[in-house]
């Protein structure tokens, strides 16, 4: 008993020490109804790093406003701390509920964690580890982390980003949509219960009233739509999330149902090019792309093309097999094998969607054309192809399946992609060694192929007749298009 009360003394004492932190609280708007079950309900909103708490009062003044209920913010005063961490978020909260309770909430309120951009992972691990004192993960400007599947977090999660926020790029928001698409297909009250929300023409800082600090706002892209307009709708859907987790008022709980179920098919319409794209570069271990690039490369058009059939591996080539050509059934079958490359781990700024997503370049182990010919005997070729004629077809094909707001920004932008002739190499450790080049000059972009190719020699065998790309991932080019041509400072 002794050391119980001494405990908490100290604990207390700890707390009123540290106490330095200045978290403001918005106390709810007059008029407003109490909750059926007697609750409050409040929000304890963590800033980005470097935004003062001050530019949230009015987006948190928006939800208020909206939401029909008694509603408390609290702002949290994150600035006296050099890094927000697991250790001391904890103490941070505590406080802000100590002062939410000292400005007359009730105990046994409905508390939602929310944060905006950077510390998003963070407070994500938070809710999973103390779910039982919250009800509910807003992210704003963020997505869970991947390793963190939304449906089985303990907690209703509402996600709204910006279409686009340079910061947390869309391409990354489209992965944990495509996870909560394939989930859906399980439990299709996913989508309502942790509702996804791309905010058209929005970008990082509609939560906030001022601007970003200076290296986010590089960072960022140039909104669309006026910042008033974007945030009271990030406020509105805010409230409906509140009231659906609640279950009351239980108009706004049906209102909750329809728009969270619309915007997800919205957020999956804007996202779907990029998805296919991703898939193009590698989905179950085949290349699509490198399959087209092949059948290009091949010279045959129109009927002769049915003559060969590609089968495109990415896998690392352990053996380092060369691409090879087979005869059966009537068919001459090409069997490629490729490797899809990223050059580092990018690690938690990946993850968190600040780095670009898709992967730098595919190495593909191609046959040449002279090779094909000398198998079909009875082809002729039309065109002589490059690599660099490949990646120009990898950059059209993005330009020409991304959404048409895509399409458009991105042409209002006047940013130019040049294609430069390919750099062939005289072995095939070199090509393997030399990367892409993808390189921004005086905002234009830069791609060059490197090539390795061999002669048409019987001395050579397997060897002979090779035709070696770095290819652009056409999701490369998609992300470039959607985000990365049009940033602030384009060298992110
Ligand atoms: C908030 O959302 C509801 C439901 O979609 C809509 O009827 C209302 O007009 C919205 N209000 C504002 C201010 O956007
Ligand atoms: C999504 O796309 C489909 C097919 O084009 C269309 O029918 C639907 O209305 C779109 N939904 C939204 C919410 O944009
Ligand atoms: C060779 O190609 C031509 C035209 O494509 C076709 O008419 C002919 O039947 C082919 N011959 C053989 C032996 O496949
Ligand atoms: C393609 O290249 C080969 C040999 O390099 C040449 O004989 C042929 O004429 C070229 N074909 C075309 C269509 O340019």
């Amino acid at each position: 008993m002794v050391t119980r009360s001494l405990f908490l003394a100290v604990a207390v004492v700890v707390l009123a020490l540290r106490t330095h932190g200045y978290h403001e609280t918005l106390d709810p708007l007059p008029g407003k109804a109490r909750s059926l079950n007697g609750h409050d309900v409040a929000i304890v909103l963590i800033p980005e790093p470097e935004v003062s708490l001050v530019d949230y009062k009015d987006f948190g003044r928006a939800i208020q406003l909206l939401f029909p209920l008694r509603l408390y913010v609290s702002l949290v005063d994150i600035s006296s701390e050099n890094t927000v961490t697991l250790d001391n978020l904890p103490i941070l909260i505590a406080e802000c509920t100590k002062t939410l309770h000292e400005s007359g909430m009730h105990s046994g309120s409905a508390v939602f964690l929310a944060t905006h951009g950077q510390l998003g992972h963070l407070a994500a691990d938070y809710a999973r580890a103390v779910p039982d004192t919250l009800r509910g993960l807003i992210l704003l400007g963020a997505v869970l982390p991947k390793r963190v599947n939304v449906i089985a977090f303990p907690l209703p999660v509402l996600t709204i980003v910006g279409e686009i926020d340079g910061v947390t790029r869309i391409t990354r928001v489209s992965e944990t949509l495509h996870a909560m698409t394939r989930s859906v297909k399980f439990d299709p009250e996913l989508a309502i219960q942790s509702p996804l929300i791309i905010l058209e023409g929005s970008n990082h800082d509609v939560f906030i009233t001022g601007s970003l600090p200076f290296s986010l706002y590089q960072q960022d892209i140039e909104a669309e739509v006026p910042k008033r307009v974007a945030m009271e709708t990030a406020a509105n859907f805010t409230a409906l999330f509140l009231a659906h987790v609640l279950q009351e008022p239980e108009v706004f709980v049906k209102t909750a149902a329809t728009e969270f179920k619309k915007a997800f098919e919205a957020a999956q319409n804007m996202t779907a090019p990029i998805e296919l794209l991703r898939e193009a570069t590698i989905n179950n271990l085949k290349s699509y792309w490198v399959k087209s690039a092949q059948k290009w490369l091949s010279g045959l058009t129109g009927k002769q093309s049915a003559q060969i059939e590609v089968d495109s591996y990415v896998e690392k080539s352990q053996d380092g097999l060369p691409p090879t050509m087979i005869y059966e059934h009537g068919v001459n079958h090409i069997v490629t094998f490729s490797e899809v490359i990223r050059y580092a781990d990018k690690g938690k700024a990946e993850d968190d969607g600040s780095l670009p997503q898709a992967p730098d370049e595919i190495a593909a182990k191609m046959l040449g054309p002279e090779r094909i010919q000398a198998a079909l005997k009875n082809a002729t070729r039309t065109y002589n192809y490059t690599c660099r004629d490949l990646n120009y077809a990898s950059f059209m094909t993005a330009y020409h399946t991304a959404t048409e707001r895509a399409r458009i920004r991105f042409d209002g932008y006047h940013r130019g992609v040049i294609f430069q002739p390919d750099i062939v190499t005289n072995s095939e450790a070199l090509w393997e060694s030399t990367h892409l080049k993808f390189t921004v000059h005086a905002s234009k972009l830069y791609v060059t192929s490197i090539a390795y190719k061999t002669p048409m020699d019987d001395d050579l065998g397997v060897e002979s007749g090779l035709f070696f790309c770095k290819l652009l991932p056409p999701d490369r080019a998609m992300e470039w298009i959607y985000v990365d041509s049009i940033l602030r400072d384009m060298s992110f």
